[in-house]
């Protein structure tokens, strides 16, 4: 198996979870931008991080599951300076262009890690220290064999218990009906998440104004799209 590709534009291509582990405390091969703290693999994480460490500050933490090219990172971290939001995204090269964009403006409240998600909701992030987690549009994976990969599954939403706060919000939004009719039902079934009115859809002050890349492309294209959101219940609290 290879541990990795290095694509000639100079940045990773894709890890998938099949992969060997990249160490990326080795130098980076030449061409490829060290955008660390911005990108960060997760094999680099500390085993259980600190987030207090890790920005610096005691601010409320956010994920963004699968944050693609970073364009919901990219402004609730501008329009909401005191809380810090991390991107988990599996592809390195959409990783790296999310974190790129932080980079650019230095931001100190924007941060992607490269790799599967699941990985760090499992291991890596503490019990109970987030205060949201944001899943939008997750890859759809039409084709009924791969139907499995969909990350929405009872062990992904028992992760997300795992690491939200007491109060704590999952939001979801998806343009693909049957697949919110499975978040949908495994969010509004599980004992440790109460449902909340979902936010209505409102127009766009500029072309730039949506949630994410993938809302912007699926409402230009004139699908609808369906919004969840769900609050972690203050009881069933984990320590591992
Ligand atoms: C359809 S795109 C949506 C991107 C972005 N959230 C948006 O709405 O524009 C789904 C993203 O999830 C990422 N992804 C899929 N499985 C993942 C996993 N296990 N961990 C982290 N990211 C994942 C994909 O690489 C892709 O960038």
């Amino acid at each position: 198996m290879r541990a990795s590709r290095f694509a000639k534009r100079g940045v990773w291509t894709q890890v998938t979870q099949q992969e060997q582990p990249i160490d990326f405390k080795e130098p980076l091969p030449e061409g490829v931008q060290d955008l660390r703290p911005w990108f960060i693999a997760v094999y680099d994480l500390p085993e259980r991080i600190d987030w207090s460490t890790f920005w610096g500050n005691d601010n409320p933490v956010e994920l963004d599951v699968g944050c693609g090219r970073g364009l919901f990172l990219h402004n609730a971290s501008v329009q909401n300076p005191e809380t810090n939001y991390l991107g988990l995204e599996l592809d390195f090269k959409e990783g790296r262009r999310s974190a790129k964009r932080a980079w650019k403006r230095q931001a100190p409240n924007a941060r992607v890690v490269g790799g599967d998600a699941t990985t760090s909701l499992r291991k890596h992030i503490e019990p109970h220290s987030v205060d949201a987690v944001h899943v939008y549009f997750p890859d759809p994976w039409w084709r009924r064999k791969h139907r499995r990969r969909r990350i929405f599954t009872d062990e992904f939403v028992g992760l997300c218990s795992r690491v939200l706060k007491p109060g704590g919000m999952l939001h979801s939004w998806t343009d693909v009906p049957d697949y919110f009719d499975i978040i949908q039902a495994l969010m509004d079934h599980h004992d440790d998440f109460e449902t909340q009115p979902a936010p209505d859809e409102r127009p766009p002050e500029h072309d730039m104004d949506y949630q994410t890349s993938f809302e912007r492309k699926k409402r230009k294209e004139g699908f609808p799209i369906f919004r969840g959101l769900w609050k972690r219940i203050d009881g069933n609290l984990s320590e591992s």
